[in-house]
């Protein structure tokens, strides 16, 4: 690289969907593929991925079902996430590395939004304030009947359980609001069938990223 050449921003994918869609798995996945293919990744999550926000973390994925109004939680979730974006993703961006973050703003929207019922605009707002026009290159929306996807929560890490433990229509809004922001949103949000078996699902994410990023890189 000459001196007058910067390196080529990387690029920012999120990985959306309720519990147990598979969220962790795959991007533990495309970022393996992506570096076999020369490309260096960061995998992160969301709230977390800075010590701060690793803290905050277990205020919010611990602990009783009611502990938090939900406009606390909006602002935990975010407090999280400003420290995440100014210290871990948006320096690996500018230094051209790909991140994969499990989990970003349509989480909350579809969470503290649709699931706990605040008001859609005044969190779409809040972002704006906070982020701006800061959005992800590409967005992978996991999609499962919520049955399926909370059966297959049962084998894991038995602490963060706390929004697992919400109830049915909770995880059912949540659902929804997920396809409702991939609809306003079709050049961002690919939804993805997340049934099947973990390869299959593997193979889906990784095309559709393959053929999204060569359209806009
Ligand atoms: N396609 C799949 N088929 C069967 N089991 C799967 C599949 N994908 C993931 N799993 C398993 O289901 C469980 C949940 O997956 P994972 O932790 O990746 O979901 P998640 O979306 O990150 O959930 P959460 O939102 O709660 O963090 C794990 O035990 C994982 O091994
Ligand atoms: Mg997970």
């Amino acid at each position: 690289m000459t001196k007058h050449e910067t390196k080529k921003r990387g690029q920012f994918v999120t990985f959306e969907g309720g519990e147990g869609t598979g969220k962790s798995t795959q991007v533990k996945r495309l970022a393996s593929s992506l570096e076999a293919i020369g490309t260096d990744c960061h995998i992160t999550r969301e709230p977390g991925g800075t010590q701060g926000a690793e803290d905050i973390r277990r205020l919010l994925v611990e602990g009783a079902v009611e502990r938090w109004d939900p406009a606390s939680e909006l602002l935990l979730h975010n407090a999280a996430r400003v420290e995440h974006l100014a210290k871990t993703v948006r320096p690996a961006l500018d230094a051209g590395v790909w991140v994969l973050c499990d989990r970003f703003t349509d989480s909350t929207m579809a969470y503290q939004g649709h699931g706990h019922g605040l008001d859609t605009t005044m969190v779409a707002n809040l972002h704006w304030l906070l982020y701006g026009s800061f959005k992800p290159d590409l967005t992978l929306i996991l999609d499962l009947k919520v049955n399926d996807a909370l059966a297959r929560t049962q084998s894991r890490n038995a602490s963060e359980t706390r929004y697992e433990r919400m109830n049915q229509s909770f995880h059912d809004r949540v659902r929804l609001g997920f396809l409702e922001i991939a609809k306003a949103e079709p050049a961002r949000c690919v939804v993805v069938d997340a049934s099947g078996d973990i390869e299959e699902v593997e193979r889906r994410i990784f095309e559709i990223t393959r053929e999204k990023l060569n359209q806009i890189q």
